[in-house]
């Protein structure tokens, strides 16, 4: 498998862009498929996640066309027009593109198996079978992960209560609820992002937000209703298309997907931790549910300025910068937990530069992440010298330390591969980074972006850029 390999250097300076966000392209792409009509996506993140859940749609069914890497054509196929995939359906690495499914085939006319690479057949998937249950899904999952045997039922609608706060599992408890009879209503123990809350209201969908409560109110079956009544719920805006169609719709999307800010991260915290850096990225989305690293680097002492901010696609948007500075260590635990949710590895990097001690608690989400993050991350920068330790449910980083170069591996996990290449920037020596390419299952470009700010990344020859377009 490719490798990396990082030598040390001096400050990174500069201005660039990362690509887009992985979770708004994955429901960009599954909502369009089920829009009446055809939706134009610009600023898809094509990387190999991504991809699967593309390659995922056009075995149901839908047409797509890709006008450039990053540009889309969906052809929506309404919320009945999927077609039974014929064969299993290979999500890859992809933990979204499985569980997002599984809400959208519970409620299907037709039977679906979901299967995937070796990684993600390790993670939970029960989390999302046993809610869809309750609301009259047939569903079988492989001793509670994947494959996953999806048998198309009709839904009812259920009162979930969340025992963690998981943005796909809320996801694929809305999506299913487009089928349900009746409201599906999510109660969240924390603000996991709402992306889906966000595209769904923007589509048209009758979604309504409270605190931590969801609920969407229910789409009447393509069955002549038995009366007036079974169209409740529609939105008032589609009211009279359900009427008229016997059915309500998504309307479809026109959308620039923004920066994706989990990407962003790595060049942002590489510029926090080497002296005499200054870095911009453009461009970035800034919704609140995803922007927990960068009041942490705030309260690190790390210069973080938003300028540009502005609206995209129903999200905001900023231009971010960081610039180098002496940082402390952080505690992050509650409520900022999942509103950074996957920048846990890099922000391990960022505490083996600070002063004092970095405690990470009610994190345990980490275990089950494309590896056990507490796991590989104190594994892996344990080997590079830092002074880290890890807790049931977070970990802690006790001091800085001068990291020093080694050969270390992402066990097949993206964003420990980014936080590694990261951490090689302030190390002594050469830090080689096995089994680096699955860095493009969420951020192809990567490399480049980082040497354009001025980093010393070399890829093996052996090292994959990622799947392409079919
Ligand atoms: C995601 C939600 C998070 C995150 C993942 C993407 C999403 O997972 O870690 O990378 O797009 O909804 P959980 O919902 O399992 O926390």
């Amino acid at each position: 498998m490719g490798h990396l390999t990082v030598r040390p250097g001096g400050s990174l300076r500069g201005r660039g862009r990362v690509p887009g966000d992985k979770s708004i392209s994955h429901r960009a792409l599954l909502l369009g498929a089920l829009a009446d009509g055809d939706s134009r996506i610009s600023g898809f993140l094509p990387s190999n996640d991504c991809l699967a859940t593309l390659a995922c749609l056009r075995a149901l069914g839908v047409e797509i066309e890709t006008h450039a890497p990053t540009t889309l054509t969906i052809h929506g196929r309404g919320l009945h027009g999927l077609q039974s995939p014929g064969g299993p359906l290979n999500c890859a690495r992809s933990g979204t593109t499985m569980r997002f499914l599984m809400g959208i085939l519970a409620g299907q006319a037709f039977d679906s198996v979901l299967t995937g690479d070796e990684q993600l057949l390790r993670r939970p998937m029960r989390r999302v079978a046993e809610p869809l249950r309750c609301m009259g899904a047939d569903i079988e999952t492989t001793a509670g992960h994947g494959p996953v045997t999806v048998r198309g039922q009709r839904l009812r609608g259920c009162d979930h209560v969340l025992p963690v706060a998981s943005a796909q599992v809320k996801s694929a408890l809305l999506l299913a609820g487009l089928y349900a009879d009746g409201p599906t209503t999510v109660h969240q123990p924390g603000h996991a992002r709402d992306h889906t809350e966000r595209m769904l209201a923007a589509m048209g969908a009758a979604i309504e937000v409270s605190g931590l409560t969801v609920s969407l109110a229910p789409s009447p079956s393509l069955s002549p209703p038995s009366n007036a009544v079974r169209t409740w719920g529609c939105s008032l805006r589609s009211l009279s298309n359900a009427v008229r169609t016997w059915g309500c719709s998504l309307h479809p999307l026109g959308i620039g997907v923004p920066g994706d800010i989990s990407s962003a991260s790595f060049p942002l915290v590489a510029a926090a931790i080497l002296p005499g850096s200054e870095v911009t990225i453009e461009g970035v989305g800034v919704n609140p549910t995803r922007t927990g690293l960068l009041d942490v680097l705030r309260a690190m002492g790390a210069g973080v300025v938003l300028d540009n901010e502005c609206e995209q696609g129903g999200e905001p948007v900023a231009d971010v910068t960081v610039r180098a500075s002496d940082l402390r260590g952080a505690d992050v635990r509650g409520a900022k937990v999942v509103r950074m949710i996957d920048e846990f590895p890099v922000l391990a990097v960022a505490a083996t530069q600070a002063y004092g001690t970095t405690v990470v608690r009610d994190a345990a989400e980490l275990r089950v992440k494309e590896t056990d993050r507490i796991a590989t991350v104190v594994t892996e920068l344990q080997k590079l010298g830092a002074y880290i330790e890890s807790l049931a449910d977070g970990f802690v980083v006790a001091r800085p330390a001068p990291l020093h170069g080694a050969v270390v591996n992402s066990h097949g996990d993206h964003r420990l591969a980014m936080a590694l290449a990261v951490a090689g920037l302030v190390a002594e020596g050469d830090v080689v980074i096995e089994n680096a390419d699955c860095i493009a299952d969420s951020f192809p470009g990567f490399v480049e972006l980082m040497r354009g700010i001025g980093a010393d990344y070399e890829v093996g020859a052996d090292y994959e850029v990622g799947a392409d377009y079919d």
